[in-house]
């Protein structure tokens, strides 16, 4: 009887459609997913006004042709992908959730600012495939926010509590996605907080419940995000800050790795952190 024989084979690479191809996060994914060698990239959708539309997406991304060619029809750009990846716009979301859902392919969305029905969108397409949206695939601004919160808790309602987030002068959304995120952190803490987006004029004192969330715009910056907490005498300053774009890229890659293959659920950047 000839003894058994067993061999190291590598699992076949994860299939990676990315949505939002031709943008800048788009291509960030497309680099680094070129690189890795567990994954293969299958499909890339963009929209048909772009101007990358029916092109290689290697050759948008700087690296040379991939034998991926970018489409606007989602169905195809999607077929036989384990996972897609999507940094868009908020109104093109939708669509890609319900046909995910009909072709089985797990998402991972970054794509801010989405409205009552994406979001409903979002939740309908959980219960059939695995899916993780995110505002900030940043591993650092995850536990950014477990901080916010422990700290607004400890500290209480003796220190007011405020928000800023900067980002670049493109950025079409206000306020940015994490900026939302860590005041839901802060309201996880104390309910009554409410945000106020501008103060101007005869305002008044400043009342315990408000938490000021102001964004400034200008040049390249790629996002910063701080919560201060006022005290008597003191203060706190928790920062968070992105120095370039490829952080979000290889987050939302290290959350596709992880949901590929995960039972139909909505999760999250701490499921993926463990
Ligand atoms: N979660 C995070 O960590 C994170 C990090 C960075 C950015 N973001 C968010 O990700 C999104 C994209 O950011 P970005 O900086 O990459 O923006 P961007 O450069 O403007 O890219 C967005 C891309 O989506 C494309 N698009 C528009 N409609 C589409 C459709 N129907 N189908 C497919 N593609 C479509 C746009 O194409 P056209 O130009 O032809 O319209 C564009 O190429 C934003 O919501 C941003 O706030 C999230």
């Amino acid at each position: 009887m000839s003894p058994a024989v067993t061999a190291n084979v590598d699992p076949p690479p994860i299939k990676l459609a990315i949505f939002g191809a031709t943008g800048r996060m788009g291509l960030a994914i497309a680099r680094l997913a070129h690189a890795a060698p567990d994954l293969q990239i299958v499909g890339c959708v963009c929209s048909d006004a772009d101007p990358g539309h029916g092109r290689d997406i290697g050759e948008l991304a700087g690296i040379g042709q991939v034998g991926v060619v970018t489409t606007a029809d989602v169905a195809s750009g999607l077929l036989g992908a384990d996972v897609v990846i999507d940094f868009s716009v908020a109104s093109a979301v939708s669509a890609l959730f319900a046909v995910a859902a009909r072709q089985k392919v797990a998402v991972v969305s970054g794509t801010t600012n989405l409205d009552e029905n994406a979001l409903k969108a979002l939740e309908r397409a959980a219960q059939s495939i695995p899916v993780l949206w995110a505002p900030n695939m940043s591993l650092g601004v995850q536990v950014l926010s477990e901080l916010v919160e422990q700290a607004v808790r400890r500290l209480g309602p003796g220190f007011d509590v405020e928000l800023t987030e900067i980002h670049h002068r493109r950025k079409v959304d206000s306020p940015s996605g994490t900026a939302k995120r860590l005041a839901e952190a802060a309201r996880a803490a104390r309910p009554e907080l409410r945000d106020v987006h501008g103060r101007s004029g005869d305002v008044g004192p400043r009342p315990p419940e408000e938490m000021a969330v102001y964004g400034l715009r200008g040049g390249d910056v790629i996002g910063d995000h701080t919560v201060f907490l006022f005290g008597q005498g003191e203060r706190l300053e928790l920062t968070h800050r992105a120095s370039n774009r490829e952080l979000f890229a290889h987050g939302a890659l290290r959350a596709a790795q992880f949901l590929a293959g995960k039972p139909a659920k909505r999760y999250t950047i701490a499921d993926v952190l463990g």
